[in-house]
């Protein structure tokens, strides 16, 4: 069967011209209307926000994934799925969310199962960072939130205190092992059944 064209169901990655400012998305126009707009980070195989954009059509959702096997996939079922409320950009996140997004365009920040990064040495490429933070801040609209979950303890404690260390964010719930709801993302079903300890937090854009 030839492939489907996902031309719809993807968008570039902007790149800097030498002779201007970093260019930014326009969700309104990529999407053709002025519906809320949400961003998943790390989306893997694309099973939460899929089924986000199926089941909410009137919210727009952005998926972003580096690998390009994973994002391919989720192209893929996006297009097998007709969702026109949903685009998938293959990129970095870090690159996405400082050079991409502009101000106040998002509603909700979805980050599940971050890479944990657990050797101190390497602690310095998690996402989750002070920068991420005031980045975070500047394209969350007030009353946004953002919604963290890992199995990974130690990136949980960072995670919670660089929201809590940063004066835009409020927390709103933090939920542990037997607390946390049950969420629907492919490493999440994979970490419960292997009985491991979840850690979620929700903070909203003050
Ligand atoms: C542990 S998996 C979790 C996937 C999904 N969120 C889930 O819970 O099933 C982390 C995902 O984030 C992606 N990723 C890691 N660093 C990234 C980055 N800087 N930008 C975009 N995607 C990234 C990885 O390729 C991988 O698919």
């Amino acid at each position: 069967m030839p492939e489907r064209d996902l031309t719809p169901y993807v968008i570039p990655q902007l790149a800097k011209p030498d002779d201007g400012p970093h260019p930014r998305y326009d969700f309104a126009r990529i999407f053709g209307n002025d519906h809320p707009v949400e961003l998943e980070i790390g989306i893997g195989k694309g099973r939460f926000i899929i089924n986000q954009a199926m089941t909410r059509p009137d919210t727009n959702f952005i998926g972003i994934e580096w690998a390009n096997r994973y994002y391919l996939l989720a192209a893929r079922r996006a297009a097998g799925r007709s969702l026109h409320n949903l685009r998938l950009l293959r990129d970095d996140a870090a690159h996405t969310v400082r050079e991409s997004l502009p101000d106040r365009c998002l509603n909700a920040l979805h980050i599940y199962f971050p890479d944990p990064w657990p050797k101190t040495k390497h602690h310095k490429r998690r996402l989750v960072q002070p920068w991420f933070a005031r980045e975070a801040s500047r394209v969350l609209k007030p009353g946004a939130r953002v919604f963290l979950a890992t199995d990974h303890e130690d990136y949980a404690q960072q995670m919670e205190q660089v929201f809590k260390d940063d004066p835009d964010f409020a927390l709103i719930s933090r939920m542990i092992g037997e607390d946390a709801p049950e969420g629907i993302t492919n490493w999440e079903v994979k970490f419960r059944a292997e009985g491991r300890t979840m850690f979620k937090f929700e903070f909203a854009r003050k």
